[in-house]
């Protein structure tokens, strides 16, 4: 062991420390994971109480001060800060969200979503690894240093409860506590990384504009066989609407949509050519062996740097065992649209509701709700958090780590920007295998033990 100076020796016990909290900081989490904190569900909001203040009562154990829980329309916003370190140091405000998504479908799991399980390298279990796993992996750093040299930045905690639906009640209380949260930067470890073995920075992220779509024919649902060939089907005439949203080469059909779509430069489009992301690693990932999506493109870009338009979901009809004929009067496709830069989701909605106008036949009416709306962004990689992210990744990994854009969505990265005046540093230590969103959802273990002797590198090279 080389110990150099007095810094490094504090590096190296914080970094020891990390390393022997390691069930402790396991054990914490599962006990996170234990609470059903899913944002879209309404009966889970004694599950987001319980949640928030389990975050307040962790970010008082740090020994953070002024921790407030701010009640919103929706879930409740958890604030803390931790300002021991001197006011000439920089003060880093931790973005996280302590809301998970949906368990269904239930059958799939094998172990239960909020009993948390060890098995093998792996946790399991709803929000494990998005992102319960991650915000422990940042109090788990912080909780070393500030057990052995001491904290050497100054910390603001928001840790929200509406990630999974889009934020909607995030950018009032931003807005509204611009002084509050002043900081330098965000550190934002909500955004995963492209493989084990490739610790990653996120440069880029996509927008998100949700719909639901309603098309209604008929006032109750017919006998098929009395009015099928006089009545015009909603479920067709939804099918047919969706068939319309893409052309042949793969391109959104809405008018205007690729307008403020950012040209992607030359010499961005070598350095996406370099990432580890090819044909077989979404081959891998999706179990698919053949790709769609819009001509002209690699899949990484079609995946990160592109618009696109997807159906989530669709229901009409009869669905149960069996035949049932009949003629639907309603049929229903929830639909969103992943936006880049310079994208507005609100212009979107405009472009979808000019379609549906366009293309919906008299026989039916159609309806549009959006149901949520988020900002593309791109973060600056010269910042000089970036920057000590990156060496704090390397000397974790041994190998540079990628940058990258990213296809998923975290809409509070461009309401910073926006409203604070400041960049987030993306990263995270979520793996593309971990089954996020999806059953069995897991963290890998040895790679939430790298993210936390990364944090701590993070933090003293700040
Ligand atoms: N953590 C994810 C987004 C993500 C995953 C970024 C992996 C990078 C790598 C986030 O919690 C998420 O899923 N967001 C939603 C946001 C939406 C509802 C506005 C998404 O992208 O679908
Ligand atoms: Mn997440």
């Amino acid at each position: 062991m080389s110990i150099t100076t007095a810094d490094d020796v504090r590096l190296t016990a914080a970094l020891q420390y990390a390393s022997d909290q390691k069930d402790q900081a396991i054990d914490s989490l599962k006990s996170f994971v234990r609470i059903p904190s899913i944002s879209t569900e309404k009966s889970a909001r004694p599950e987001m109480e319980r949640a928030a203040a389990w975050v307040g009562g962790r970010l008082q154990q740090l020994g953070a001060q002024n921790v407030r829980t701010f009640q919103t329309e929706g879930a409740p916003i958890v604030y803390g800060e931790l300002l021991k370190a001197s006011p000439e140091k920089p003060t880093v405000l931790v973005y996280g969200h302590y809301d998970v998504q949906p368990v269904e479908p239930l059958g799939l799991w094998e172990s239960l979503p909020f009993e948390p399980e060890v098995r093998g390298e792996h946790l399991f279990g709803r929000g494990a690894s998005d992102m319960k796993g991650q915000i422990l992996a940042v109090l788990t750093a912080l909780d070393a240093l500030a057990q052995t040299g001491g904290l050497p930045v100054n910390f603001k905690f928001m840790i929200e409860g509406e990630e999974e639906i889009g934020s909607p009640n995030l950018d009032k209380f931003i807005i509204e506590h611009k002084e509050l949260l002043a900081s330098d930067f965000a550190l934002n470890p909500d955004a995963g990384m492209i493989g084990r073995d490739y610790p990653t920075i996120t440069y880029g992220l996509r927008g998100l504009a949700y719909f639901e779509i309603q098309i209604t024919g008929p006032d109750h649902d017919l006998h098929s066989g009395l009015f099928g060939g006089v009545v015009h089907n909603p479920a067709q005439v939804l099918c047919e609407l969706i068939a319309g949203m893409h052309d042949a080469s793969g391109r959104v059909t809405l008018p205007g949509f690729y307008d403020r779509v950012r040209q992607l430069e030359e010499a961005e489009r070598d350095e996406l050519r370099r990432l580890p992301v090819d044909e077989i690693y979404y081959r891998r990932q999706t179990g698919c062996s053949r790709f769609f999506g819009e001509e002209g493109y690699s899949l990484v870009e079609r995946a990160s740097a592109r618009p696109t338009l997807e159906v989530n979901g669709l229901y009409s009809g009869f669905t149960g065992e069996g035949s049932k004929t009949v003629l639907p009067a309603k049929a229903m496709a929830k639909i969103s649209c992943r936006l880049v830069p310079d994208q507005d989701p609100f212009e979107v909605r405009e472009q979808l509701s000019q379609y549906l106008h366009d293309h919906t036949p008299p026989t039916v009416r159609s309806e549009l709700t959006m149901h949520s709306a988020g900002y593309p962004s791109i973060t600056n990689l010269d910042h000089f958090a970036v920057q000590a992210m990156q060496r704090a990744l390397e000397a974790t990994w041994g190998v540079r780590p990628l940058v990258r854009r990213e296809g998923g969505s975290i809409p509070v990265v461009a309401s910073m920007q926006k409203y604070l005046g400041i960049e987030s540093v993306l990263t995270g230590f979520s793996l593309p295998e971990d089954n996020l969103h999806a059953p069995n959802e897991k963290l890998h273990l040895p790679t939430f033990e790298r993210g936390v002797q990364a944090l701590v590198r993070f933090f003293t090279y700040l």
